[in-house]
């Protein structure tokens, strides 16, 4: 396992995300949505430095095809449990790889209502799009490698790595 990002990196780049979602939303109603599963790190140590009265909501997600690839099928298996309407939200994502999933998501959460829908995303792999998306909070670029780590599985396994790690060809 080749490490891509060290702990302290991904830290420090999550630490400026929140300082940019503070300034933003200073006076508004905000809720954070981080996607489950591969988000829930990420999430956790972004909302603590989001310096706002925000409320967290959780959106369950069950993406059809194989580990690798996404399929662009997404089925909400947890919804919100709070409506949206009128509130300033963030979906907040591990990682936008073709983008089906987040653009499906953006389009569901865009009909209940909210007074804004913004991207948060600690990870965007351009060479795998299929739909664009606007990223308007990103933490890292990544090449076409498989990542696992800080929240990112192969096979349900690796999220509690602290750090982001490219897993080998080889061992896919
Ligand atoms: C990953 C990731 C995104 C999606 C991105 O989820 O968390 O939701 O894939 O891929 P896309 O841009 O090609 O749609 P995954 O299906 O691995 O589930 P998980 O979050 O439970 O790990």
């Amino acid at each position: 396992m080749k490490p891509l990002f060290d702990a302290g990196t991904i830290a420090e780049r999550v630490a400026d995300l929140g300082r940019a979602i503070t300034r933003d939303y200073r006076g508004k109603d905000l809720v954070i949505v981080p996607v489950l599963k591969g988000s829930y790190v990420f999430a956790a140590d972004l909302v603590r430095h989001v310096e706002l009265e925000v409320a967290i909501d959780f959106l369950g997600v069950r993406s059809y095809g194989n580990h690798q690839q996404s399929s662009g099928v997404v089925q909400i298996s947890t919804d919100l449990s709070h409506s949206i309407e009128g509130k300033h939200v963030i979906l907040v994502e591990d990682i936008v790889d073709t983008g089906l999933t987040i653009s499906y998501l953006y389009d569901n959460l865009a009909t209940r209502q909210p007074a804004s829908l913004k991207i948060a995303a600690l990870l965007h792999k351009p060479a795998r799009t299929r739909v664009p998306v606007a990223i308007d909070y990103l933490g890292f670029t990544v090449d076409d490698v498989f990542i696992v780590g800080y929240g990112l599985d192969y096979a349900q396994k690796f999220r509690n790595l602290p750090y982001l790690a490219v897993v080998a060809d080889e061992d896919l």
